[in-house]
């Protein structure tokens, strides 16, 4: 028997539905494999700032860098936009990214054969979708210095600073050639090179890490043009490695080819071994509460960590295999259908466990 310890951290909104979802189906894959998975709670965004004053208190921490990986909901909420930047629920998912310095996201996109109706986009241009968005976490407009506000001239003035360091950049960059190299091969670099000096120092630092692997076809886009390509051939890509905020913005955009933000898993890696797993999509506040969430990116993130954080690999692909098995049955929440058949996160969930067995 296997054992592992579990850091979750359900947060805000949403959060605390899907978590449940990913651990009711680590239980089952428990209960098959003969692992014992031991889940430590703790608290995250919002709800630790309302318990304890702070978005990542000193017990959640703990209890992460004490796992062997780490399971997150989603943080924020309309209930904390009126606080001070510093102060926010976001500060505590950027401060455990910083913390682990889990600079490697990797975002899977992945269109479902059975979902290739539900993206908005003409089918024929979704089908086949499958790439991997390669997004530095721990660097660029989210973390730079100075980042403040000041009056210059008796106006307010804000201030958030792009800056890289070409061994940030280095290690992100090495993270997508080995992506590739288990992929198609293939690595695009998206940048704002024509007007940033970051992006410059990006795309030189990217192409001289590519000498390294020259099994690896590597090619360079402008990130408005690559927002459009996305859109426009999709199958085209095959690993797509950019800074913190374009990765951010283009994996939200690239969700709609599968059909909803609800199903985009992601892992963060760094150096430490330790991983943290949460999907791609935030709080969902319209929808909290209301079992109306689809699960699907929480329990795929849960196979990311089977995968990438606690080599099991055989486990990943058969909640994979189990995921495509209830879109094949029909299973839709109501993200991903018209329909008024649409079922609960709960059910939902249960169809996938049952599916798993
Ligand atoms: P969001 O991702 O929470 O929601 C965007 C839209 O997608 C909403 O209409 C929502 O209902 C829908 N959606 C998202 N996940 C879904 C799911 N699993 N099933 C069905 N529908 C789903 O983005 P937002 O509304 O811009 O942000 C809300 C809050 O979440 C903000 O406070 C933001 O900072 C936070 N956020 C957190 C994370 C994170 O914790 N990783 C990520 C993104 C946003
Ligand atoms: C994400 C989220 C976060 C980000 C926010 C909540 C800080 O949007 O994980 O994609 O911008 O990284
Ligand atoms: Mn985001």
């Amino acid at each position: 028997m296997t054992k592992k310890t579990i850091a979750v951290l359900p947060g805000d909104g949403i959060g605390p539905e899907v978590t449940r979802a990913a651990i009711q189906v680590l239980e089952s894959i428990g209960r098959l494999y003969d692992h014992e998975f031991v889940f430590r709670e703790g608290l995250i965004g919002g709800s630790a700032i309302d318990e304890k004053g702070d978005p990542l208190p000193l017990e959640t921490r703990e209890i992460s860098a004490e796992s062997d990986g780490i399971l997150l909901g989603a943080v924020g909420g309309p209930e904390w936009d009126h606080l001070p930047g510093d102060q926010r629920p976001e500060q505590g998912l950027l401060g455990i990214r910083k913390m682990l310095d889990l600079y490697a996201n990797l975002r899977p996109v992945k269109a479902y054969e059975a979902l290739i109706d539900a993206s908005p986009l003409k089918t024929d241009i979704v089908a086949g979708v499958d790439f991997m968005i390669v997004r530095e976490l721990t660097g660029g407009l989210y973390f730079g210095e100075p980042k403040k506000r000041e009056t210059i001239d008796g106006e307010e003035q804000a201030i958030d600073t792009l800056a890289y360091k070409q061994s940030e950049i280095k290690r992100i960059a090495e993270r997508a050639f080995e992506a590739a190299r288990v992929r198609e091969g293939k690595v695009l670099s998206v940048d704002k090179a024509n007007v940033l000096e970051s992006s410059r120092l990006w795309r030189e630092t990217v192409t001289e890490c590519a000498e390294t692997y020259p099994d690896i076809t590597l090619e360079h886009m402008l990130v408005d043009n690559a927002a459009m390509q996305l859109i426009a051939q999709p199958t085209a890509f095959d690993v797509i490695v950019t800074e913190n905020t374009f990765g951010d913005i283009l994996s939200d955009e690239a969700s709609m080819l599968t059909g909803s933000l609800g199903l985009l898993p992601s892992a963060s890696l760094g150096a430490t071994g330790i991983g943290l797993y949460e999907p791609v999509h935030g709080s969902a506040p319209d929808i909290a509460g209301k079992n109306r969430a689809n699960p699907l990116a929480a329990i795929a993130s849960a196979a990311m960590m089977l995968k990438y954080g606690l080599q099991m690999e055989e486990e990943a692909t058969r909640i994979e295999n189990a995921l495509e098995k209830v879109l094949e049955a029909g299973y839709r929440t109501a993200d991903i259908t018209e329909s008024t058949q649409a079922v609960t996160t709960t059910e939902m969930t249960e169809a996938v466990v049952k599916a798993l067995e």
